[in-house]
């Protein structure tokens, strides 16, 4: 499974703030937002990365993550030269995809929750098994107008989806994160723009639905999907992060220490970046994290990371 973080976008909703500076490399308290999706990627166990966003900002993220192997990931980045949709992440992609399974996650949307990987890990083992179809994850809200719109029937069954109606036939949002089988690259081939101009994903996902083959996962109450498209919602979400990390003297999206958790680099590798960063808070629990794992007791069946690493 390969992983897209598209962080296009003009961000013209908030601007001034975006006016010099992609949207997706504000920061969400105390990082990048960029770093949320990625996180959830890693979490997905998505060591493959492609970062699309316009060419005047490729370089920033360039200088951020490198080639990505100090998170022991692979890093490679694309050009959008214009918004054209979600999909479009299909088409840029498409050589370097090279007919696997691809997640799709929105540069700007941050899922935070109890058993988030798990979640994501089954989505991701369906998607690449025989059968393979596609995994959306809907999420109740209060505005359904401003998202897709998915409504089930009375036997919890997918049987709309609409982009941004203007009357929301529920209060299921679909959130920007899209895991897909082999076939998304030629199921997106057919997709012709819609009034906005623009291919949409809803299309996309529709396909698979009709085919049968669409699975929904509803993040239930324990989860946040977080919204950062105005300057009142990217504050918020700055709160919520803030709130968590502050009360729980644990990170949000540290990048490094999901990396050594997952097994991807080594305790020393991740030491080593942690005390480069330790004048924050950041840093710090990435050497918390090290010394952790060591002693806390592991649930049953669960190995530790560098047992992980080891295969
Ligand atoms: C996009 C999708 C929409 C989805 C939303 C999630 O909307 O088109 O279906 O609910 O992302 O963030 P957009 O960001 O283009 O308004």
């Amino acid at each position: 499974m390969k992983g897209i973080i598209l962080a296009g976008g003009t961000g013209t909703r908030l601007h001034p703030a975006t006016l010099v500076v992609n949207k997706q490399l504000l920061p969400v308290y105390d990082k990048p937002m960029i770093y949320y999706p990625l996180s959830a990627l890693m979490l997905a166990g998505i060591r493959e990365v492609l970062i699309i966003s316009s060419p005047e900002y490729l370089s920033h993220y360039r200088t951020l993550f490198g080639d990505g192997s100090r998170l022991g990931l692979q890093i490679a980045y694309a050009e959008q030269q214009r918004p054209e949709g979600l999909p479009q992440a299909f088409t840029i992609g498409r050589e370097w995809i090279a007919g696997e399974p691809v997640t799709l996650i929105l540069g700007d949307n941050i899922f935070f929750g109890n058993g988030l990987g798990p979640m994501l890990r089954r989505a991701v083992a369906r998607a690449e098994a025989g059968k393979g179809g596609a995994t959306i994850f809907s999420y109740r809200v209060e505005d359904p107008q401003r998202y897709g719109v998915i409504a089930f029937d009375a036997d919890g069954r997918a049987v709309s989806i609409e982009e941004k109606p203007e009357r929301p036939r529920s209060n299921h949002a679909i959130t920007g994160l899209y895991v897909f089988d082999a076939q998304v690259c030629d199921h997106t081939v057919g997709l012709t723009p819609s009034p906005r101009g623009e291919l949409e994903i809803t299309d996309l996902a529709r396909r698979y639905m009709e085919a049968g083959t669409l699975h929904v996962e509803p993040m239930g109450r324990g989860f946040a999907w977080l919204d950062t498209g105005t300057h009142d919602s990217l504050l918020e979400a700055a709160e919520f992060v803030r709130t968590i990390q502050h009360r729980q003297g644990i990170q949000i999206a540290c990048l490094e220490e999901i990396a050594f958790l997952q097994g991807f680099i080594t305790a020393e590798a991740a030491a080593e970046q942690g005390r480069a960063l330790a004048k924050t808070a950041y840093g710090r629990a990435i050497l918390t994290a090290i010394e952790e794992e060591a002693y806390a007791p592991l649930p049953f069946g669960e190995r530790r990371a560098d047992d992980r690493r080891r295969g």
